[in-house]
């Protein structure tokens, strides 16, 4: 006898790149490019004994941390997280109000949380391309569909192109199945690339003029992960365009301190739907992990997590341009090109005369042949048809094995032949 899924459970398909990954993790000697993993190295394990000793030091105040906590998250940490936001976006103090604060296990339920309560299967959602395929498999796992935005050759998303399709849409009565535009804002998953404050302001513009109400999930995971500056746009929350509209910030503490403790967080603009979410959270977990909540609050609060940021920004730059370098000529001259990131933990590489990259090709064959592993671009496309792009990323290697891992990638597509018919 067979068990009987809901709807839900049997669209259900096994994750792509956990496939992936256990294809990797049977092979010990295997390097791997592909996850999104942090730095190893510098995780801090210090700074975490030291905050712990803190915590411990006043034993009633200390057991309230290893206590349930509120379903919204730890009303200390909800407001330092406002305060952040608001010092980024150079917005005054109180312009943004801790009540639409959330506390979330890793952003990534906070993204669970928006698209659950917004959509019903068959809506539909705007990506840029290529995004986030993680949040491509919670539109699939929810019966929702990706449609992706026109892009310039540049990676922005092409505003003017945007608005035909919303015309045609609006033509075709079709505009109210697509409940909300999601971007990943800052040195992007996949791309590295940022939504410049010129189209970050237009699309505001063209979805505040619609007349149907297209709710923004603004994705910046990677915000606070620039090497050198800050992108010069302030978020969506502080653009006059999207005044408006229903806004959700969502980001994460996870990438840029220890992703083990797995806190993240998201502000929303809307009452209904920030009420929503709230609720399918306390179904889920009333509240994320109090205990990892305290030691954010306290790494926030006496620096260590600035301290620990800035050692990280340094430390991803390095290993970007040991990547890079060891990419430049060889991979240059074969005809593989890539963006330069200012900031964040992938290169989004593109093979020569559309070599294919996908996980049936030979070149994933041949890099897995070599003992090297990456993120076949195809995933983070919303239709699988472009087969010619490679996610890497040098998170969690150390440099020397960044190196290694370029040699053994170079080898694989120096084995390549690259004809013009590909
Ligand atoms: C663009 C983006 N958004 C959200 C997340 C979720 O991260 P977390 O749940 O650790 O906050 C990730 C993780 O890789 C990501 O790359």
């Amino acid at each position: 006898m067979s068990i009987k899924l809901s709807d839900l459970g049997s669209r259900q398909k096994p994750s792509d790149i956990t496939r992936l990954m256990t294809i990797a993790l049977e092979r010990p000697d295997m390097l791997s490019l592909a996850a999104g993993f942090t730095d190893n190295d510098s995780l801090p394990l210090l700074d975490i004994k030291s905050i712990v000793d803190e915590i411990a030091e006043t034993e009633a105040e200390g057991k309230k941390t290893l206590q349930y906590g509120a379903n919204v998250g730890r009303a200390g940490l909800r407001s330092i997280l406002t305060k952040r936001i608001e010092a980024s976006d150079e917005l005054g103090p109180d312009a943004l109000s801790d009540d639409r604060m959330f506390v979330s296990n890793g952003s990534q339920q906070a993204l669970y949380l928006a698209i659950q309560t917004l959509c019903n299967p068959g809506d539909c959602i705007l990506v840029e391309q290529p995004t986030y395929f993680v949040f491509l498999e919670i539109l699939d796992g929810l019966g929702v569909t990706p449609l992706a935005m026109p892009m310039t050759d540049e990676g922005e998303i092409h505003v003017e192109g945007l608005k035909g399709l919303f015309a045609e849409w609006q033509a075709a009565d079709e505009l109210h199945r697509i409940k909300a535009l999601y971007m990943v804002s800052y040195f992007a998953n996949p791309t590295g690339h940022s939504v410049s404050k010129k189209v970050k302001s237009e699309i505001g513009a063209a979805l505040s003029g619609l007349g149907t109400t297209i709710a923004v999930i603004e994705d910046a995971a990677y915000r606070e992960l620039y090497y050198e500056a800050p992108h010069e746009a302030r978020s969506c929350l502080a653009i006059e365009a999207y005044a408006d509209l229903p806004v959700l910030y969502t980001s994460t503490l996870t990438k840029p301190y220890a992703s083990g403790l797995k806190v993240g967080f998201a502000y929303c603009t809307d009452d209904t739907w920030l009420a929503s979410m709230l609720t399918v959270k306390g179904q889920q977990d009333f509240g994320t992990a109090n205990f990892a909540q305290a030691i954010m609050e306290r790494a926030l609060e006496n620096g260590l997590f600035d301290g620990h940021l800035e050692e990280l920004r340094a430390i991803y730059k390095n290993k970007m341009e040991t990547l890079h370098a060891a990419f430049e000529q060889e991979l240059g001259e074969l005809g593989w090109s890539w963006p330069v990131p200012s900031g964040g933990l992938y290169l989004w590489l593109r093979s020569p005369n559309g070599v294919r990259t996908d996980a049936e090709s030979e070149f994933h064959e041949a890099c897995i042949a070599k003992g090297v592993f990456y993120v076949p671009g195809d995933l983070c496309f919303p239709s699988s048809r472009i087969q010619d792009f490679i996610r890497l990323s040098f998170g969690t290697l150390a440099p020397i094995e960044i190196q290694r891992a370029a040699d053994r990638f170079k080898a694989a597509a120096s084995s390549m032949t690259y004809s013009a018919s590909q």
